[in-house]
């Protein structure tokens, strides 16, 4: 009885009730969100996902610029229909280096989640100058100006450290040689064995281990002399969903 006649108090004055509940809606709510604060609760660490490349990274800022998100989305998600269409269904570490995400929810287009290595480079470029002349129906934009457009690393030291502001674990020598490791990637004939040791191999206290199996792809994508916007571009499409070896993966059961 005790109890309901001080409950009483609360259920007569109005402004308590609401000064109350509201205590315990916050409370609620803390317990809810703060743990999702701490990402390494939230997402499954696995094996393989590596922060872009400067050459990736440029070529992901091109694709938000020119709106591509606006059609593509890149999430394929755990239903039968999408898997057997897209590929293994995508992981929340595919994107944990992603800011902002590309999930997006709009399909005009496919789900270019894992794009990467679907087709050749030429297919990229052709598709990109006139998609209707690769694929007829397409009401897919033109691109072709990417072509001639060419891009340099100005600010890929600041874009680099601004994603380590947030959490993409860019270390000091990977921001001290991105220009290096931009102009590296597009060119065939550069020594590019620093790109591949800084953006595959990983160096714990004097011990070197490999986890990020992923080759880096290191060519002239777009096949004309000089770096391109359509380089950067293509660059990164092809690394799209082609960092976690599925032939291996196995979802953490705990989850
Ligand atoms: C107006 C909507 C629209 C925009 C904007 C758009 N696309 Fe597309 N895209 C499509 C459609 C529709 C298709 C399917 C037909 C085709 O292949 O052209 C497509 C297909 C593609 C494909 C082939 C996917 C596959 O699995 O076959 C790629 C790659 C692609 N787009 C990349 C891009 C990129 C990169 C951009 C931005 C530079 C972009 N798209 C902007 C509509 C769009």
């Amino acid at each position: 009885m005790a109890v309901l006649e001080k409950h009483k108090i609360l259920e007569t004055h109005a402004t308590l009730l609401l000064v109350v509940s509201l205590l315990v809606v916050s409370i609620g709510g803390i317990v809810q969100i703060a743990p999702l604060f701490y990402i390494e609760n939230t997402i499954e660490k696995v094996e393989g996902v590596r922060p872009y490349t400067p050459l990736e990274l440029t070529g992901r800022d091109i694709y938000i610029r020119e709106g591509c998100y606006v059609c593509h989305s890149q999430m394929i998600r755990p239903m039968r229909d999408e898997n057997e269409r897209y590929g293994h269904y995508s992981l929340a570490a595919e994107s944990m280096y992603d800011h902002p995400f590309q999930w997006g929810s709009k399909r005009t287009g496919p789900d270019l989640a894992r794009v990467g290595g679907k087709y050749s480079d030429e297919w990229h470029v052709q598709h990109l100058v006139n998609p209707q002349e690769v694929v007829p129906a397409s009401i897919m934009p033109k691109y072709g100006f990417l072509l001639d457009r060419p891009v340099t690393p100005e600010f890929i030291e600041e874009r680099m450290r601004t994603d380590a502001l947030v959490g993409v674990p860019y270390t000091e020598e990977m921001i001290a040689n991105a220009k290096a490791d931009f102009a590296a990637q597009a060119d065939p004939e550069a020594d590019a064995s620093g790109l591949t040791d800084r953006y595959t191999r990983k160096e714990e206290n004097g011990v070197v281990t490999q986890p990020f199996p992923r080759t880096i792809d290191i060519r002239n994508f777009d096949g004309r002399p000089g770096i391109s916007e359509m380089d950067a571009l293509i660059a990164y499409l092809q690394v799209l969903g082609t960092m976690v070896d599925f032939s291996t993966y196995e979802p953490d059961p705990k989850r």
